[in-house]
């Protein structure tokens, strides 16, 4: 018999209620759902509103449950409702009649809603924990690469010397500010929504700070409508995952694009590669590939929530039963991504000297130049023109900028000084930069100890 069941006078479809269940996902906040009820008991026999000797048998067989299911002796089967039924149904059958008092004041629509706060508090807490990881591993590979010169691109083309520890660098910035974007969506979460009933609260003298403070929260949600019907503290969690997800994208884009024989600036580690079935030659980097595929499913996943919720009125609709699908999938695969990523990033052989060859037998010097002839007097607007004439007689010439003779060079403008060559040279112009955030070495070697100190 149906928990509800008393206005009822026919027998829920048995694909109805096949259809109709969450207990299929949802028994993963099992763990919350049984705190929230020790909690919430806890309170109402504070308030007097259920006798002591009952409320302590219920607490105690709510630990038993959550011991058993610690330890695997229990399992909580498919043929419940959802996970509050189930807990529900579960003690009855064991203590009967005080279990029958547990959901005094209380709706499964706050119920959901505590259980999905605390579950996206802990899921926030461990993708934090998992990026913080993810910026001391790329740290660490980084300090490794201080001197190790490479091109800068914008267009795919080459355009300006950097190192691979500058490059990684602007990875730590992007997982950095993901970090305080979900520690920032943390904050706004941590406010507990019990109480609220279905809607509109309960006639009960119930005292919702007791209930937030053995929960550890920070706050109380401060509208009873808005409690139940708020999800936007999951679709804030999605959001934040979607973007650490198109950072780790881009980095897999790049790792693709240099496992390539035409790039061949780093070979990723076989432990994190796969051959082909027919070509025996291949290593193939699957990891990224994957990583950068799963992007997409985060991106989905959040338009499902922000779809889902776009049409609903006040208050709890049973939509909103859809979050857990799209919430635990984005969770779960941001934290398998992170954790494969630093692994394959940690192990990956990256190619000083390609990448150094490819810097030097290029034009990424031109703006260098530019900016010697400006030092002298020119207009940068007129010395990139004279630079541009002669990268254009090197490419016709196929010959590079820095074996242009001094006379070749004052011949196009007299400001080219007798140390003008010398400054075609990727070190230089990286020892030549100051600016805080340049690629200057010693400010990236400091930017780095500063991150792993
Ligand atoms: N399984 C439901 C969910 O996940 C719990 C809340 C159900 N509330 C209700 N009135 N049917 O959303």
């Amino acid at each position: 018999m149906k928990l509800w069941s008393g206005r009822f006078s026919k027998e829920t479809d048995n694909e109805a209620d096949i259809f109709n269940s969450s207990i299929g996902l949802d028994k993963r906040l099992v763990f919350y759902d049984i705190k929230g009820s020790v909690a919430h008991v806890a309170m109402l026999e504070k308030q007097n509103i259920i006798d002591s000797q009952e409320a302590q048998m219920i607490i105690s067989s709510l630990k038993q449950l959550e011991g058993e299911l610690e330890r695997g002796e229990t399992e909580i089967g498919d043929g419940y409702e959802d996970i509050h039924m189930a807990i529900e149904e579960i003690l009855t059958e064991r203590i009967g009649e005080p279990a029958k008092r547990m959901h005094t004041a209380r709706s499964r629509n706050d119920q959901v809603a505590l259980d999905m706060r605390m579950y996206a508090l802990d899921a926030s807490i461990d993708i934090i924990e998992s990026l913080e990881g993810l910026v001391k591993i790329l740290g660490r590979k980084a300090l490794g690469h201080l001197d190790t010169v490479m091109p800068g691109y914008t267009h795919m083309q080459k355009a300006q010397p950097v190192t691979l520890a500058h490059h990684f660098c602007a990875y730590i910035e992007m997982f950095l500010r993901d970090i305080s974007r979900f520690e920032d969506c943390k904050r706004r979460m941590d406010y507990m929504p019990l109480g609220s009933g279905a809607l509109a609260a309960s006639t009960f003298d119930i005292d919702r700070e007791f209930v937030a403070k053995q929960l550890g929260f920070s706050g109380l949600t401060k509208n009873s409508m808005d409690s139940v019907a708020d999800r936007d503290y999951l679709i804030e969690l999605c959001f934040c995952v979607s973007l650490a997800m198109m950072h780790l994208s881009r980095f897999c884009e790049e790792i693709v694009l240099w496992s390539t024989e035409e790039f061949g600036f780093v070979s990723v580690s076989d432990a994190f590669s796969t051959g082909s079935s027919m070509m025996p030659q291949k290593k193939n980097p699957d990891m990224a590939e994957l990583i950068r595929g799963k992007a997409g499913r985060s991106y989905g996943e959040l338009m499902a929530l922000l779809t889902m919720m776009k049409g609903l009125p006040m208050t709890y609709n049973k939509d909103m039963q859809e979050d857990k699908q799209a919430v635990f999938s984005t969770v779960d695969n941001v934290l398998a991504c992170v954790s494969i990523f630093g692994k394959m990033i940690a192990t990956a052989d990256f190619k000083p000297d390609t990448m150094r060859k490819s810097a030097y037998e290029s034009f990424v010097c031109a703006t260098d130049l530019a900016e010697h002839l400006t030092k002298n007097g020119m207009p940068f607007r007129d010395a990139h023109y004279v630079v541009g004439k002669l990268v254009k007689k090197c490419i016709d010439e196929d010959r590079l900028l820095f074996s242009l003779t001094i006379d070749e060079l004052q011949r196009e403008s007299e400001y080219f000084g007798e140390d003008a060559a010398s400054l075609v040279d990727p070190e230089r112009s990286l020892d030549a930069k100051s600016a805080i955030g340049s690629p200057n070495k010693e400010l990236v070697e400091s930017y780095l100890k500063n991150i792993l100190a």
